[in-house]
């Protein structure tokens, strides 16, 4: 059994067929769905969604691509939203200096207000980072130094699609955070399966990032859940296990990390 870490449901490209999208994934062995919103209005939308499907929970908060839609008004009708069961972690949130739509140190300072707000509520974070992942971890370390009440809880979050090297893999272990890979780690010229091989699979989860990083043989169509057995297999196969064993591990982590009740 397969849980998808990250998976962005409630896009127009899955308006038309998701019951088969959902149907699909479970034939593939991928029973649960942790569906992260990217701002106030989709995070109503997942919650809608979660509302539908038991095996779909929600993650809210203010993506960094998204900035230009938040304010702390929002940012309030964000924290009424935690009371829903279904609503499991704050994000996603984070630092894009890729695209850098927003000034880099207004995106630190949303970044650290939202962690703030999971320390709060005592929410696990779900972390985007690109082209920032210097950044990010120094932010989500510091405030998981500063919080230890927080920290000692359990898992306290995800750096998802992670690109960072070991030494930052590992800063990230000792703070109780984990990391997530999802289809690019089937790429030919990945070097995520080389980091995989230096840090094992105690502290990792599996995702697709649908409708985005659709993993090979898939790779340039729309991603979706169902393809999650290919990265695990990928996985298993650069650390030498069985794919049962990446499902074992993959889900407990990712259980424990959001406290499902399943
Ligand atoms: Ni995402």
């Amino acid at each position: 059994m397969f849980i998808d870490s990250h998976c962005h449901l409630f896009y127009d490209d899955f308006k038309n067929d998701l019951p088969e999208v959902i149907s699909r994934a479970n034939s593939s062995g991928v029973k649960y769905f942790i569906v992260p919103a990217t701002n106030h209005e989709t995070a109503r939308q997942a919650i809608e969604l979660a509302e539908q499907y038991p095996s779909i929970f929600v993650s809210v908060g203010f993506h960094p691509l998204d900035l230009s839609e938040f304010s702390t008004d929002r940012l309030a009708l964000i924290e009424k939203m935690i009371l829903h069961p279904k609503v499991i972690a704050i994000g996603e949130i984070g630092i894009d200096y890729f695209y850098d739509r927003s000034p880099q140190e207004y995106q630190k300072e949303i970044f650290s207000l939202q962690i703030e707000l999971a320390i709060r509520t005592d929410l696990p974070i779900i972390v985007h980072t690109r082209d920032s992942v210097h950044d990010a971890v120094e932010i989500a370390v510091r405030y998981a130094k500063s919080y230890p009440e927080w920290r000692n809880k359990g898992k306290r979050g995800v750096f998802h699609c992670f690109t960072g090297d070991k030494a930052q893999a590992k800063t990230l272990f000792d703070s109780n955070f984990l990391i997530s890979f999802p289809g690019p780690v089937t790429f030919k010229k990945s070097t995520m399966p080389d980091l995989i091989k230096e840090i094992g699979i105690e502290n990792i989860m599996v995702e697709t990032d649908s409708p985005y990083l659709t993993p090979v043989p898939f790779r340039g169509k729309r991603n979706e859940p169902s393809y999650i057995p290919l990265i695990a297999q990928k996985i298993a196969d650069t650390l030498n296990i069985s794919i049962e064993e990446v499902g074992r591990i993959t889900t407990a982590n990712a259980k424990k990390l959001f406290n499902l009740p399943i």
